[in-house]
């Protein structure tokens, strides 16, 4: 992805702040360039990152009865999606839609322009009769787009366990403003990964072939490249554990040395002692309960929990209350 000035500069803000801090930290929506993307894609392929496969299964072998419960086939509607990405498990819903005539329109949300004229092109060949209108803005600007796209009901997808992105606060924050943009009967697809055996949770962060670390790495190569930083990637590894009463991944990148690393576009040089860490990602999961929970506190009703045969992954199906 080609990053705009703007981007740049929130990026160098956010490095300045980050890794002036104690711990250092550097958020993980800045894995997303063109390589970080590429290296998400081989993530998504790996044996051991079971969490693609188990949404996929769930959209696959459940479709009809998602998109029953969630009424799509009553009256027209929004089918608004936050990170919709290359939309390999949205075709899932989006050809059973199309095929048994349902009204709506698609309306992916993504930052990146390129992601989403690269979705419509794709879409526009592999579903022609499908209604796609671009959201080109942040997620919080989307919230409030959707209430003023038209009077039609909305129904709101947020795949991949994107959400666990989040710390629970943010998470909770985020769904109290998606319900408060939202108008009665919309309603939420929320794909969200299940706590369950720590082993597997671990495998799918630290696997044997180095792909994440390469993932997490890669975001050393964007401070030099777009910031002038000077970071050795050799002398940095990807540290990675799971908190089990929190159901939180936290993923790291260690300093193997002491070392002093400058970061030219904002004149600044910070210090990392041998095994000091940058915190760079958070991958939550959740339990049944926390979601209900979650859920009820933010004002949606939970429909149900469409689970994968594993029961390793939920996309779970909320109506807005008001
Ligand atoms: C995008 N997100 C839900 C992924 C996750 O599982 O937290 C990103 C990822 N990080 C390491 N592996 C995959």
């Amino acid at each position: 992805m080609q990053s705009t000035k703007t981007e740049v500069t929130q990026f160098a803000k956010d490095v300045k702040t980050g890794l002036g801090k104690v711990p250092k930290s550097v958020p993980s929506k800045y894995f997303y360039d063109e390589e970080g993307d590429r290296i998400f894609q081989q993530i998504m392929e790996m044996p051991e990152y079971y969490l693609t496969r188990c949404e996929f299964e769930i959209l696959e072998k459940q479709t009809k009865n998602i998109l029953e419960a969630a009424d799509t086939f009553q009256e027209p509607f929004n089918l608004v999606e936050f990170g919709a990405g290359d939309g390999f498990k949205t075709k899932l819903l989006l050809n059973y839609l199309v095929e048994n005539n349902a009204d709506f329109t698609y309306h992916p949300v993504d930052i990146s322009a390129s992601i989403l004229q690269e979705l419509k092109k794709d879409l526009d060949e592999s579903i022609p009769s499908l209604k796609v209108d671009m959201l080109n803005m942040d997620y919080f600007a989307a919230l409030h787009a959707m209430k003023n796209l038209n009077e039609r009901r909305t129904v709101i997808l947020f795949l991949g366990s994107n959400i666990g992105n989040f710390h629970y606060h943010e998470a909770a924050d985020f769904l109290r403003k998606l319900a408060n943009e939202s108008k009665e009967g919309d309603m939420l697809l929320l794909g969200i990964d299940l706590k369950k055996d720590q082993k597997v949770i671990v495998d799918a962060y630290n696997d044997p072939q180095g792909i994440t670390a390469a993932f997490n790495l890669n975001l050393l190569t964007r401070m030099n490249r777009e910031l002038g930083a000077d970071f050795r990637i050799e002398d940095f590894s990807h540290y990675t554990f799971y908190e089990k009463e929190t159901g939180e991944v936290l993923s790291f990148l260690k300093s193997l040395k002491e070392q002093k690393v400058s970061v030219s576009s904002i004149d600044r040089e910070f210090q990392f002692g041998k095994d000091e860490m940058i915190h760079t990602e958070i991958s939550k999961k959740y339990s049944l309960k926390e979601l209900e929970t979650i859920a009820e506190q933010q004002d949606f009703e939970v429909i149900n929990h469409f689970l994968d045969s594993k029961q390793y992954f939920t996309d779970t199906l909320w109506r807005i209350k008001k």
